[in-house]
C-alpha cells in the first residue's frame, strides 16, 4: 500500500464498497431498477487471473477465486506442487510464460524479493497476495470494515443499512461513512499484516501504537522501515515493549499470529519471546484502551495471541473483516486487471 496514494487507496474503498452492493445475490435481475448500475463490472470477462500461491491462503485465495468469477473471469490457482516454478523452473521464466497466457498475476510468495521479480518480468501486473514484508490487501479489508463500522466510533454517525430489502430497493449507491481519526493498537509481531498498517494508517489521519518484544527479530525490518520514514509515517507511530502502553486509548486493537507461515520452527522460541502478549479484556481494561474498543485480526488465529472471550465476542469485527477481503480484492482485480490495457501496466488511478 505504500506504493499508493490515500486518494488511491480511499478509490480502492469506495469501489469495493459498491461492488459489494451491487454483487449481492438477493438482488435478482427483476429488483434491478437502474439495471446497468446494478450489475458488477464484468471486466474480467474472457480473462484469465493466475493465483501463484508458494503458500497455504483460505481466505485470499477464496477471495480471489469468488472475486473473479463474479466479475466474469476465471482464476486459475497455481500452488507450489502443481507447476514447474521453484523445482525445474525460475521466477523470471515462469513470469513470462504465465503473464503470456493469463491477463493478471496475484501472488503469495515466500521472500519479498519474488514478488519484485515477478513484477519486473511479467508482461501483466502482478498484485501481492502476502510476501515475507506486506500483506496489503488485508489492510484494505480491515480498512473497509472500519469505514463500514464508523458509527461504532461516532455517535453521531448512523448504521449503514444491511437490511438486503432496503439495499434492494435503494436506487443509489449508499456511500461508505467517513472514519474520525482513531487510536489503533497493535499487540504483536512485527510481520507483513502490521508493516502494511505502518504505511499505511499514520497517512490517512489514524495513530498506531505497537507493542513487540524488543529483539530486532520482532521489530520491523530496515527495508519496512525506511518506507514508513520515507511516507513520514512515523510521526504518528508509537512504539514500545509494554502491551498495556500500546493499547492505551486504543479505539481498535489488531494482532496477527505469532508464527507466521514459514516460522514454524522458531514456534518455541516465539511463544516465550510473546508472553505477556495475549490480547484480552483485562489487558485492554489496565492499559486503559476505549471502554469501546473494537477487534481486528487478519486470520486464521491462534488462542495463545487473543482469548475467545474477545474473539468470539461482541468486540470482534473479525469476521466482517474476512468477507470483505473478497470486496476488496474484487476491487482491485477490476481496476488493475480488469481495465488494464494490453501492453501498459496501470496502476490504480
Ligand atoms: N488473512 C489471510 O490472508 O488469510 P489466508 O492466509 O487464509 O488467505
Ligand atoms: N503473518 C501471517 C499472516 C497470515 C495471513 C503470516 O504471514 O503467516
Amino acid at each position: 500500500l505504500a506504493d499508493l496514494s490515500p486518494k488511491q487507496i480511499s478509490r480502492v474503498l469506495t469501489h469495493a464498497r459498491y461492488l459489494k452492493q451491487v454483487s449481492q445475490p438477493w438482488l435478482q435481475p427483476q429488483t434491478r431498477t437502474e439495471l446497468d448500475l446494478r450489475m458488477p463490472s464484468q471486466s474480467l470477462f474472457s480473462k484469465s487471473i493466475a493465483l501463484l500461491f508458494s503458500k497455504r491462503s483460505t481466505r485470499t485465495r477464496l477471495a480471489a477465486e469468488t472475486a473473479a468469477t463474479l466479475l466474469g473471469g476465471r482464476a486459475l490457482f497455481l500452488g507450489s506442487d502443481d507447476i514447474q516454478l521453484g523445482v525445474n523452473e525460475t521466477v523470471r521464466d515462469s513470469a513470462r510464460v504465465i503473464g503470456g497466457m493469463c491477463q493478471g498475476i496475484f501472488a503469495r510468495v515466500g521472500d519479498h524479493s519474488e514478488i519484485e521479480e515477478l513484477a519486473k518480468y511479467s508482461p501483466v501486473p502482478v498484485l501481492n497476495a502476502l510476501s515475507s514484508l506486506w500483506h496489503p490487501t488485508q489492510i484494505l479489508a480491515d480498512l473497509l470494515t472500519l469505514h463500514e463500522n464508523a458509527h461504532l466510533f461516532d455517535s453521531t454517525l448512523k448504521p449503514l443499512p444491511t437490511d438486503p430489502g432496503y439495499l434492494a430497493r435503494a436506487k443509489r449507491f449508499i456511500p461508505l461513512p467517513e472514519l474520525r481519526p482513531l487510536t489503533i493498537a497493535y499487540v504483536g509481531d512485527s510481520a507483513n499484516v502490521l508493516h502494511d498498517m505502518l504505511v499505511t494508517y499514520p497517512r490517512i489521519g489514524h495513530n498506531l501504537r505497537v507493542a513487540s518484544p524488543e529483539d530486532a527479530k520482532y521489530r520491523a525490518p530496515k527495508a519496512v522501515w525506511d518506507r514508513v520514514v520515507e511516507l513520514e509515517c512515523d510521526k504518528r507511530i508509537w512504539w514500545g515493549k509494554d502491551p498495556k502502553e500500546a493499547v492505551q486509548g486504543a479505539d481498535v486493537v489488531v494482532t496477527d499470529t505469532w508464527i507466521s507461515m514459514g516460522q514454524e520452527a522458531e514456534k518455541e522460541e516465539r511463544l516465550k519471546a510473546f508472553e505477556g502478549y495475549q490480547v484480552t479484556e483485562e489487558l485492554c481494561r489496565q492499559g486503559g484502551a476505549n471502554p469501546d474498543w473494537k477487534f481486528l485480526h487478519c486470520l486464521p488465529r491462534k488462542q495463545q495471541e487473543v482469548d475467545d472471550e474477545v474473539f468470539y465476542g461482541p468486540r470482534s469485527l473479525v469476521f466482517p473483516e474476512a468477507d470483505n477481503r473478497k470486496w476488496t480484492i474484487m476491487a482491485l482485480f477490476d481496476m488493475q486487471f480488469g481495465k488494464w490495457d494490453l501492453g501498459k501496466k496501470e496502476q490504480v488511478e
